[in-house]
């Protein structure tokens, strides 16, 4: 009997190759089993468990609130679904600024506790230390550009970042110490495509976006927006790719009113 074959795992690596071929890469969040299961399955190249988790699983206003044994808890029910993607994880925040060795546990943590292949981190030249230590241990760190939400109280509004030249110039450069750091890739959230693109010509490391346009190496989005299990959330880079809130609504409306009229369940749905 043929063996069946197990999919070719995504690595750090295949995304470089991806960037040298020009094939876009595609990510998007999960945070527990069965979304991730789906998601892989469909074919996603990256998860990432993100502190969106905050937000989209735990209703909070701001990432901020989001611990490192709620982002391990959910990585390790990512990773028991994961045959195919890579799974990077977010360092939550007060987890690493600051204070690289810090930075380094709670990456081993995450690493070891839940099986994750990555993680990725908010800010440039604050936090190229943390980089290089984390990194130090073998542990792949991915980037953090741009409107990096868990510095939402820094910059006052989710607007988009590095319209002026200043900021887009120190964008430019951190971009390229987090390179130089050893990063392998870098998102880039809500900057003009133009900086995009540029911070991606500069760059041998693949950039991806959200909101920062088509000229980046691939785009990330969180998988409640686009599949529009979150409703309340309408900026111009989100496409909704299906309706689940009115779906989910419509289904339990039915279930609510099939109990009530006792048409549920029906004889063959019994013993
Ligand atoms: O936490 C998250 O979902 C993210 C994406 C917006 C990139 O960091």
């Amino acid at each position: 009997m043929a063996e069946k074959k197990e999919p070719r795992k995504v690595t750090t690596h295949t995304l470089q190759e991806m960037k040298q071929a020009g094939e876009k890469i595609a990510m998007l969040t999960a945070y527990d089993y069965s979304m991730a299961l789906a998601i892989d399955a469909a074919g996603i190249d990256v998860i990432l468990v993100g502190d969106s988790a905050s937000n989209v699983m735990a209703g909070h206003e701001t990432t901020l609130p989001i611990t490192l044994e709620h982002m391990i808890y959910h990585a390790q029910s990512v990773i028991r679904a994961v045959k195919r993607a890579l799974v990077v994880v977010d360092l939550p925040f007060g987890t690493y600024q600051g204070n690289s060795k810090e930075a380094l546990n709670s990456s081993i943590r995450i690493m070891k506790e839940s099986g994750a292949h990555a993680v990725k981190l908010e800010g440039g030249k604050e936090v190229e230390d943390s980089v290089k230590r984390i990194l130090s241990a073998g542990i792949p760190v991915m980037g953090h550009l741009g409107l990096t939400p868990q510095s939402i109280y820094k910059f006052g509004t989710y607007t988009v970042r590095a319209k002026e030249e200043a900021e887009a110039n120190k964008l430019l450069e951190d971009a390229n110490i987090l390179q130089e750091a050893g990063c392998f890739g870098l998102v880039l959230e809500k900057i003009p495509a133009t900086l995009a693109g540029e911070v991606t010509k500069r760059l041998s490391i693949p950039t991806i976006g959200i909101g920062a346009g088509n000229l980046v190496d691939g785009q990330v989005l969180v998988l409640h927006d686009m599949l529009g299990l979150t409703t309340e959330f309408h900026p111009r880079f989100l496409r909704r790719y299906a309706n689940l809130y009115t779906d989910i609504t419509g289904a339990v409306t039915n279930y609510i009113s099939d109990v009530k009229s006792k048409d549920f369940p029906n004889e063959k749905e019994q013993y």
